[in-house]
């Protein structure tokens, strides 16, 4: 079965609006593993627009699945991740003015920074995931560099119009098929929600879904235990 892994920022986004203490992420992330997480996604960005180091080290302190730090490969932060030593750091590209993560990692481009980044976060026993486009070369490079997990990016199937969306599933089937080939484990996300997740959570061989937004925005009115246990119902009856 398809793991679903909860990404907690947008708990942090709605703390900052404030710059007080509530909600806090690290109470969220105990409430969505009682509801049956595999794990904790969080991403420290460069601004420190929602999560912040502090919850870091509580979170990893506190929770009982494992810890996903998604990062830029920037040296402040790739020495916070190798100090805080996360399960999984996810690398992905960060621009500063973006609203949220817009594209995949090009990996062909930035091979060499990323192969040494890559190696210095094994050898602290964290494993790497980058954050790919559905793309045969991206996933080629992807193992080239020493990555052990690639997270393939639903944006754009999710951005899709229902026509697009049949192209778009078949470009993830076959990026997951490729990086299985090559020793890859596979996992999906971004954009996902309640309406678009099933025929990606049928994919068989991705493992894990990472998902955030749509999450923690059902939250807010249903509350964040059901809003899991929702997405999580939905995940598992994709391949009964
Ligand atoms: N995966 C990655 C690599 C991301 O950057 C994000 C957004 O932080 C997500 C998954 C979750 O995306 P969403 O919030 O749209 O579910």
């Amino acid at each position: 079965m398809v793991r679903l892994c909860v990404n907690i920022d947008h708990i942090a986004t709605l703390r900052q609006a404030r710059g007080g203490i509530e909600p806090d992420p690290v109470v969220a992330a105990g409430i969505c593993e009682l509801a049956g997480c595999a794990g904790i996604v969080v991403h420290l960005r460069e601004d420190r627009r929602h999560i912040q180091e502090r919850d870091l080290y509580l979170l990893k302190e506190v929770i009982k699945t494992k810890l996903n730090l998604e990062m830029s490969i920037n040296p402040s932060i790739v020495d916070v991740a190798l100090d805080l030593k996360p399960d999984c750091a996810t690398l992905v590209p960060e621009r500063r003015r973006e609203l949220t993560t817009e594209g995949g990692l090009d990996v062909l481009r930035k091979r060499k920074e990323l192969a040494k980044v890559i190696e210095r976060l094994r050898k602290a026993g964290i494993q790497v995931s980058l954050f790919i486009d559905a793309q045969i070369e991206q996933v080629k490079a992807s193992q080239q560099v020493g990555a052990e997990i690639v997270e393939l990016h639903t944006g754009r199937y999710a951005n899709a119009s229902a026509k697009e969306q049949r192209q778009e599933l078949e470009k993830l089937r076959m990026a997951k098929e490729r990086a299985r080939e090559q020793g890859l484990r596979v996992s999906a996300g971004h954009g996902l929600n309640y309406q678009n997740v099933w025929a990606v959570a049928r994919i068989e061989g991705i493992e894990e879904l990472n998902i955030g937004h749509s999450i923690i925005s059902r939250a807010v009115l249903v509350g964040l235990e059901r809003a899991v246990k929702e997405m999580k119902e939905i995940i598992s009856s994709a391949r009964e």
